[in-house]
């Protein structure tokens, strides 16, 4: 049996509390069956996100202490700026207080009305951004991105074929970017191949259009390079980094899952990028020395950007999964394989298929996984799309349950009794019934709508 092994040992702990199942089941209802709206005091283990509450290492918190405050031109922001340069080697750095800032300023410098952003597969808040600015997501996968068992180990690659051809039948100058997100969050935290990002680079040269990288769940996809891609297998992580990072015109991050808790920022080369962009920050963020973040945060980026660059650390989040999703295999549990980053992604669809894609299956199983175990996953289909301009709703690809690994954050006894409850609930699963909206917001409705039984 291959059991992953924590390359770590634990120093600081935090109690967890594990409220009886009727507890359990009135403080669901409470949360209109939106597992976003649970209090934490009521969760044993939060799968909710790997977003903000990754462990922190001795050195992070060390560094926290030393920082340099300054609303100017502090120590800690060149500190920052020079860790970025040398291992990305982006010359410009723009800060911001998360991702999807990076989302709005990238959108309001480069989306206009009509135009198309052709990418590998869209995030919820990357798209509220374009379509907010008047641009169209138009999502270029390979098809065996969709097949939920598979063994591609290149789930988030861009299907060259279909991006040449939309941009041929569109015209170059309707395309604002194409956008690449490495280790595509909505379909299980798939990644792509580095030859895929060359080839992609190729028809963004031949069509003189800006490469865009969504970098936020970078690491796990350093990590699968590594292990899934042949050419690659003796490079070392900074080596690879280098590579994702030349390809692309733009990166953005989320440091609330690169390097940290907090914060997240924009680099490039391209000096006409940078000016662009720059006056958003002050507007919108803060000052361009910190642009939202504290230097507490900043110096504990600098740390977690160099921790990211090491194997055993970054090995971490991909093995748990890997160990969670070949367990529930195990005991005939519908998830997605390969298992990718971020999380164990439970197929709801399949998990529970008498309930019908209109009635939520994905928030119904999220909800129940919570009654069952008191472990907080998240909703990852159609609750998680927004209604068009007509007031329909799409049907999502995927109606996943996402039961995310914090990295380095729970023990394989956590992930182990995380397994046996939902084993549980397979096997009772006839007990879950469907939901409908009792209160749905008009966009983003999955992080505040509150839902019904059917
Ligand atoms: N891009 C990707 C690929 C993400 O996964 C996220 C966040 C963002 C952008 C936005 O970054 O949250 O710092 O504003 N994903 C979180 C999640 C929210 O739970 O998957 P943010």
């Amino acid at each position: 049996e291959k059991i992953p092994l924590e390359m770590h040992k634990v120093r600081i702990i935090q109690k967890l509390n594990l409220p009886p199942v009727e507890q359990r089941l009135e403080a669901m209802k409470e949360a209109g069956y939106n597992t976003f709206l649970l209090k934490n005091q009521d969760v044993f283990m939060d799968m909710l996100t790997d977003s903000g509450v990754n462990a922190m290492s001795d050195r992070q918190q060390a560094s926290m202490l030393e920082a340099d405050d300054s609303y100017a031109g502090s120590a800690t922001f060149t500190k920052l700026e020079e860790k970025l340069t040398e291992i990305f080697g982006t010359k410009y750095f723009l800060p911001t207080h998360q991702g999807r800032a990076c989302e709005n300023i990238i959108s309001q410098a480069y989306v206009t009305e009509g135009s198309i952003v052709p990418m590998n597969y869209h995030f919820t808040t990357t798209k509220a951004h374009i379509v907010l600015n008047g641009g169209i997501v138009e999502e270029v996968f390979i098809d065996e991105a969709l097949n939920l068992t598979s063994t591609c180990p290149f789930k988030g690659n861009i299907d060259i074929e279909k991006l040449s051809n939309l941009i041929e039948t569109n015209g170059a100058d309707k395309i604002a970017f194409v956008r690449m997100e490495a280790g595509t969050n909505l379909i299980g935290g798939q990644p792509f191949a580095l030859e895929n990002m060359r080839e992609v680079r190729k028809v963004c040269d031949a069509h003189n259009l800006l490469l865009v990288l969504d970098a936020s769940l970078l690491a796990d996809n350093l990590y699968f390079i590594k292990q899934r891609e042949e050419e690659y297998k003796d490079k070392s992580i900074r080596e690879i980094t280098r590579e994702f990072a030349d390809l692309a015109d733009i990166t953005y991050f989320s440091a609330r899952k690169l390097s940290f808790a907090r914060g997240g920022g924009i680099i490039t080369n391209s000096e006409e990028a940078y000016l662009k962009m720059r006056e958003y920050i002050t507007l919108y963020e803060g000052f361009l020395t910190y642009g939202g973040m504290s230097v507490r945060e900043m110096e504990a980026m600098v740390v977690g950007l160099d921790e990211t660059m090491d194997e055993q650390m970054i090995n971490q989040g991909p093995q748990f999964i890997s160990y969670m999703t070949d367990e529930l295999i195990k005991n005939g549990v519908p998830v997605i394989t390969p298992a990718g980053g971020l999380g164990c992604h439970v197929n709801a669809m399949d998990f529970i298929s008498h309930i019908p894609q209109e009635q939520y299956p994905a928030a119904a199983l999220a909800a129940a996984i919570y009654i069952a175990g008191g472990v907080r996953g998240m909703e990852r289909g159609t609750m998680s799309e927004q209604r068009d301009a007509n007031g329909v709703e799409p049907l999502a690809h995927m109606e996943l349950v996402r039961l995310a690994m914090p990295r380095r954050v729970f023990t394989l006894s956590q992930v182990k009794y995380a397994v046996d409850r939902i084993v549980w609930l397979y096997e009772n699963r006839e007990l879950i019934g469907g939901l409908q909206f009792v209160e749905e917001p008009t966009t983003m409705r999955f992080f505040f709508g509150k839902l019904g039984a059917q």
